[in-house]
């Protein structure tokens, strides 16, 4: 089967969260199951400046944007079996931020139809184009409304994947004629309109031939008004093309057993004196006393939607109790100086590292004891298994993926939890849960095997795309 993946981010190349990790592990997994995946991307600038050459230039074309024509040149290279298209025009894109310009509308409706434009140029006719959030959101409109004709587009199926709700490609209603060159009708009708304006998130619900989230929890909440962001009563029209398939974790760049990142590698047989090795090393890296208690670590954007006032009334209650945290993300001012503020508080047990670094990142899933990700909503959540993966046990709200992939400690299920968790979003709640997290660590007995438990979930791709492609065969007969 041929399939395109159109999207603004993915790995290695452009990655501001989840949403990087997940195209490429998806394309790649998909490439070892013999399926013949492409990866349509902008040439950010960012991208420019990581690679030492430039890749192969494989054409140009021009694109009609309303009345005017902007270039794309088009360039390729390949990454683990999966071939890339790196969409170029230095108007839009040579900038070094990928999102939040003044100009998205035009940029990501540029990238668009340099996508739609781009299938025949390379002769690569896809059975199936995955767009994933808002960013091409139209391609599955401009397939239905513009492409139906077209021989060599007009078989072609189109799926959304929602990894985050919250961002809803609104712009004005003018986008449609002046860059997607659709008529007035589609926001009349209200098929793309979303509190009057246009949504290329909600567009591609209504025009998508399947829509998938990224867990079945939140496949659920999307259904509802709590949690459907405005969503829901669009969703539900749309029910029995809607599911909910759980995100992976690509087992080769996260294996303790193999990773260079870390201290000292470590394999579930010999996790215990692993994992106590990096933490020590850890520690004195960050010029941070051993408290002999749980090493707490977060790896994170810092956010709103990960739920910071959970997070620091976790953090309080467990430096309080002597506990070391290791924590790293970046992301709003505010949130970084109450890091800032703890670590001052707490300033020969509390470390903090403000910026994306992933050889930390690595290195604080290995040596951690316990993971905080209470999450306010979390549509899958990655951190939480790559923690399990390490042998680090994630304290968790019970919300979307976070439910799907954590089996919470009761007291009584030792031998399949791997993880602890709440529910409401309580910082009382929480404080309790963390407590019951630390009081759990020195039960050393309890503690090796739930980290064994968490050690051995499956939480590979292979699962997820396995899911995917019964999806893509829903619509695309099997012999493809
Ligand atoms: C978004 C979601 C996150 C998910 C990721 C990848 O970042 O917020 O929950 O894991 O996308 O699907």
């Amino acid at each position: 089967m041929k399939i395109a993946m159109v999207a603004s981010e993915a790995n290695p190349f452009a990655k501001t969260g989840g949403l990087g990790d997940v195209v490429y592990s998806l394309a790649k997994e998909l490439t070892v199951l013999g399926q013949d995946v492409i990866i349509v991307l902008p040439f950010y600038s960012s991208i420019k400046d990581k690679l030492d050459t430039l890749p192969g230039e494989v054409t140009s074309y021009f694109v009609s944007m309303s009345w005017r024509k902007e270039k794309a040149t088009i360039y390729r290279t390949y990454v683990d079996g999966i071939t890339y298209y790196l969409i170029a025009n230095d108007h839009y894109f040579g900038r070094r931020v990928m999102y939040g310009e003044y100009d998205d509308g035009e940029r990501f409706a540029f990238f668009t139809l340099a996508a739609t434009a781009l299938f025949e140029n390379i002769d690569f006719k896809p059975d199936i184009v995955h767009v994933h959030d808002w960013q091409a959101g139209m391609l599955p409109v401009l397939l239905k409304e513009k492409e139906s004709q077209n021989e060599f587009l007009k078989d072609t199926k189109s799926i959304l994947t929602i990894h985050n709700p919250a961002f809803q490609g609104l712009f004005p209603k003018t986008i449609l004629g002046d860059f997607y060159g659709l008529p007035d009708s589609l926001y009349d009708s209200g098929k793309v309109r979303f509190n009057d304006q246009v949504s290329t998130l909600k567009s591609a619900i209504v025009y998508a031939d399947k829509i998938i989230t990224v867990s079945p929890t939140h496949a659920q909440e999307l259904l509802t008004n709590d949690g459907g962001k405005g969503l829901d009563s669009i969703l539900r029209l749309r029910e029995w093309d809607f599911t909910g398939i759980l995100n992976g974790v690509d087992y080769l760049e996260f294996n303790p057993e193999t990773d260079d990142y870390i201290y000292i590698p470590y394999s579930v047989s010999d996790f215990k004196s692993g994992k106590d090795k990096n933490k020590a090393a850890l520690l004195h890296s960050m010029h941070l006393k051993d408290t002999g208690k749980p090493l707490v670590g977060l790896v994170s954007r810092l956010t709103w939607q990960k739920g910071t006032d959970l997070i620091f009334a976790m953090a309080y209650e467990l430096a309080n109790k002597g506990c070391n945290l290791c924590i790293l993300g970046s992301g709003e001012y505010q949130i970084e100086q109450q890091l800032e503020k703890l670590r001052a508080t707490y300033p020969d047990t509390v470390g903090i590292y403000i910026g994306y670094n992933d050889d930390l990142a690595h290195k604080i899933y290995a040596a951690s004891d316990l993971f905080l990700m209470p999450s306010l909503f979390e549509p899958c959540g990655i951190g939480q298994m790559i923690a399990q993966r390490y042998g680090s046990l994630p304290i968790v709200r019970r919300t979307g993926g976070l439910k799907d992939s954590v089996i919470c400690f009761d007291g009584n299920n030792e031998d399949k939890a791997n993880g602890f968790g709440f529910d409401d979003y309580d910082p009382a709640e929480a404080v309790k849960t963390a407590d019951y997290a630390y009081e759990t660590w020195f039960n050393l007995e309890t503690r090796k095997k739930l980290m064994k438990n968490a050690m051995e979930t499956d939480n590979s791709w292979r699962k997820s795309a396995l899911k995917y492609l019964e999806v893509y065969h829903s619509l695309v007969p099997e012999d493809k």
